[in-house]
């Protein structure tokens, strides 16, 4: 039933809403800059909708008119499913398949990619068994364009690509830059614009690609929704509040962008706002008794509202990144065991209800969005998490992933989001 739902929401923007939709008529004048080829909505489309409306009105006519009145006329043929004959809008599920291996991979050498962060280069800290860097991931049903660096920085010239989360999202944004670097003639060319190193805690870092007029941004914002001091007269250990229905204040630098990608979900935990001390609140009050995956999903509103009023979705592509599964073992969870293979099965903790809130909110949306939904594709990676290969050396981690490695297969599939057309090119 999800699996309807996310492919539903991702096609939203690719099927026309209805004949008398303006947005159906629209898109020769309005074509997206990531969309190439011919424009979406042309006149075969509309040729095929008078048509089926005439074939639908022929049958209704049929039916009403002869079966009642004549008993002798044969049992009408079946008519034919209608969405089966519109095999050129049916986009091929690029989240359902297998990791493949492939001796091409790894992407980059995190080693000379001065943005990818030493917490996790898993060789560099000392990570011997290299098989986890050679895995493609290959669609059930369609092929995955092969990165080609060039291409996609040409696809991107003059774009803002802004990425908006926890530290999954800065391990996205650097892996998107490191993808990027391998095809930059000059590494100096490629810089972080206030000079700032990354750090678990920094807002903000944006690289620019000089020789490209490209920005690709990181922005920190673990819950997207504002963090707040709790109100007055509360409860004592209220500490803080988290404001459901008011989005994060720096979320006005994400707008004026070509990509927005985001995530949330990993901080979703009572031991990140409960034992903390912060609870929910909403139209001014707070909500004790709340559970988190409601305060989630209204958190989610307030997101997609905003998306609806302030983002320019003609411009920006928006993308919401689902949930990563980890890893942990053992009676308390607290043991990580890296494999070094993938699993045979998904497994993992992937808090899939976390999945269903963004696919449910996406899909009824005004505007398009893309639902990244990755989580089943991490679950297989019990083999690329970091586990004590992470710097300092002391922290052990079954949640965050080595670089390269999960992080560079989600970018490819947004890069072939932007070169087939929202995949709808894609070759079997
Ligand atoms: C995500 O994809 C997996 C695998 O194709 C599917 O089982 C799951 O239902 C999807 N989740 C959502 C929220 O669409
Ligand atoms: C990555 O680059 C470093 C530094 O140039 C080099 O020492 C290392 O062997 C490279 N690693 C791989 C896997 O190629
Ligand atoms: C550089 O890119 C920005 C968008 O990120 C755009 O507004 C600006 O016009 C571009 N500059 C040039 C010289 O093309
Ligand atoms: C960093 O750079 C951005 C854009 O150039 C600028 O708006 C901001 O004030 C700078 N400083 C910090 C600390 O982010
Ligand atoms: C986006 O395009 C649609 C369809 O052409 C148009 O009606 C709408 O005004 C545009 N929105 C913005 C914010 O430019």
């Amino acid at each position: 039933m999800s699996t309807i739902n996310f492919n539903r929401s991702t096609s939203a923007r690719l099927t026309p809403r209805g004949v008398n939709s303006p947005r159906a008529f629209s898109g020769a004048h309005h074509r997206k800059w990531w969309v190439s080829g011919p424009p979406p909505f042309d006149s075969p489309v509309i040729a095929y909708f008078i048509v089926s409306i005439l074939v639908l009105t022929a049958c209704v006519v049929y039916l009403s008119v002869f079966r009642y009145w004549a008993w002798w006329v044969p049992a009408p043929v079946p008519i034919p499913h209608l969405e089966s004959t519109k095999g050129s809008t049916k986009v091929c599920n690029v989240f359902d398949g297998m990791w493949v291996p492939d001796e091409l991979y790894p992407l980059y050498n995190s080693s000379n990619c001065p943005f990818a962060e030493r917490g996790f280069n898993c060789l560099a800290n000392g990570r011997q068994d290299t098989n986890y860097l050679k895995w493609r991931w290959k669609p059930k049903d369609c092929e995955l364009p092969r990165f080609n660096a060039l291409r996609a920085l040409e696809k991107l010239r003059n774009k803002r690509v802004v990425f908006v989360g926890d530290s999954m999202s800065r391990t996205q944004w650097e892996s998107f830059i490191c993808m990027l670097m391998t095809g930059v003639r000059d590494p100096k060319s490629v810089y972080e614009v206030n000079g700032s190193q990354i750090s678990k805690t920094i807002r903000f870092l944006g690289v620019q690609f000089e020789e490209y007029n490209l920005s690709v941004e990181f922005f920190r914002s673990v819950f997207l929704v504002q963090q707040g001091l709790a109100p007055r007269h509360g409860p004592k250990r209220v500490r803080a509040a988290l404001k459901l229905d008011r989005l994060d204040e720096i979320s006005r630098k994400w707008v004026d962008s070509d990509l927005l990608v985001f995530n949330s979900g990993h901080w979703w935990t009572p031991s990140k706002l409960f034992d903390l001390g912060c609870y929910f609140q909403a139209g001014g009050s707070l909500r004790l008794g709340m559970s988190i995956i409601s305060a989630f999903e209204m958190a989610l509103q307030t997101w997609a509202s905003w998306v609806e009023r302030s983002v320019n979705t003609n411009r920006t592509h928006v993308f919401f990144r689902t949930f990563e599964p980890s890893h942990w073992s053992g009676a308390n969870q607290k043991e990580c065991k890296v494999t070094t293979e993938p699993s045979l099965e998904a497994k993992g903790t992937d808090k899939s209800e976390f999945g269903d809130v963004i696919a449910g909110v996406v899909s009824s949306m005004r505007v398009p969005v893309t639902v990244l939904n990755v989580t089943s594709m991490g679950a297989f990676r019990s083999d690329a998490h970091i586990g004590t290969y992470s710097h300092p050396l002391t922290i052990l981690d079954c949640s965050h992933w080595c670089l390269p490695g999960v992080p560079d297969a989600w970018n490819e599939i947004v890069f072939s989001y932007l070169l087939t057309d929202g995949w709808k090119t894609l070759q079997n």
